[in-house]
């Protein structure tokens, strides 16, 4: 199975999750996608639907949906997203689309928060992925000597403007032994909007796919 059909069979398992009168967050990125194609098929089940970026939102209302604001909606029941990495206790780094920030709103304001992945996004420890900060464009050069000084190694996404308006560094061949611990180190850092990590917030349920199916992983 290839990891787009792998992507597809997560999204199938998140399916299960929405339950009648659901108050629904959507994420964003290719497996997203994925359960974007899906949803008509529990349409009914939908009571309100939030999106995490533009480019999720665009794909809902293809698909018919009225997309809500989170403030129209209070908290919601639940969130459906991807992951770039996920440890053993459903912390993940997320941002690879650039999304982190409306991400982690969403997940912080739903009272279950369902990811969804292929198995390669499974790692003993998070970090070998990138790790997304969305920072304030005039910030951006003193967070990176910031986080020279810490040893880490930031990139700046060339070209990239996130939904809010603000730039990307990603920080590469940075170990997260202690993924809660390094959260709110970056997020001290003036500048910094919103951290990869999802520590604080982590995943409910994981739901991993792979060859020999779809493995639900909870802490
Ligand atoms: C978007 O900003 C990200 O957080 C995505 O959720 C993450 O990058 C996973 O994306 P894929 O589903 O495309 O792998």
């Amino acid at each position: 199975m290839d990891a787009l059909q792998k992507k597809r069979k997560a999204a199938e398992a998140a399916l299960a999750f929405i339950e009648p009168g659901t108050k629904l967050g959507v994420g964003t990125g290719s497996t997203v996608n994925c359960l974007i194609d899906l949803l008509p098929s529990v349409r009914s089940n939908i009571e309100a639907i939030v999106s995490s970026s533009r480019a999720s939102t665009e794909l809902l209302e293809n698909e018919g949906f009225e997309v809500s604001t989170l403030n129209e909606t209070g908290d919601l029941d639940l969130y459906i997203d991807g992951a770039d990495e996920s440890n053993k206790r459903l912390q993940l780094i997320k941002g690879g689309g650039g999304a982190l920030t409306r991400e982690k709103i969403v997940a912080g304001a739903s009272r279950r928060f369902v990811c969804i992945v292929d198995d390669s996004k499974l790692v003993g420890m998070l970090g070998s992925f990138p790790l997304p900060l969305e920072v304030i464009p005039m910030a951006q050069s003193f967070v990176a000597r910031r986080l020279l000084k810490m040893r880490a190694q930031p990139v700046w996404r060339e070209g990239f403007v996130t939904d809010n308006g603000n730039h990307i560094l990603d920080i590469h061949d940075l170990a997260i032994p202690n993924p809660l611990e390094m959260e709110s180190r970056l997020n001290e850092i003036p500048g910094v909007v919103t951290v990869g990590i999802f520590a604080r917030r982590p995943a409910d349920v994981l739901l991993v796919a792979g060859d020999s199916g779809v493995r639900e992983m909870r802490v």
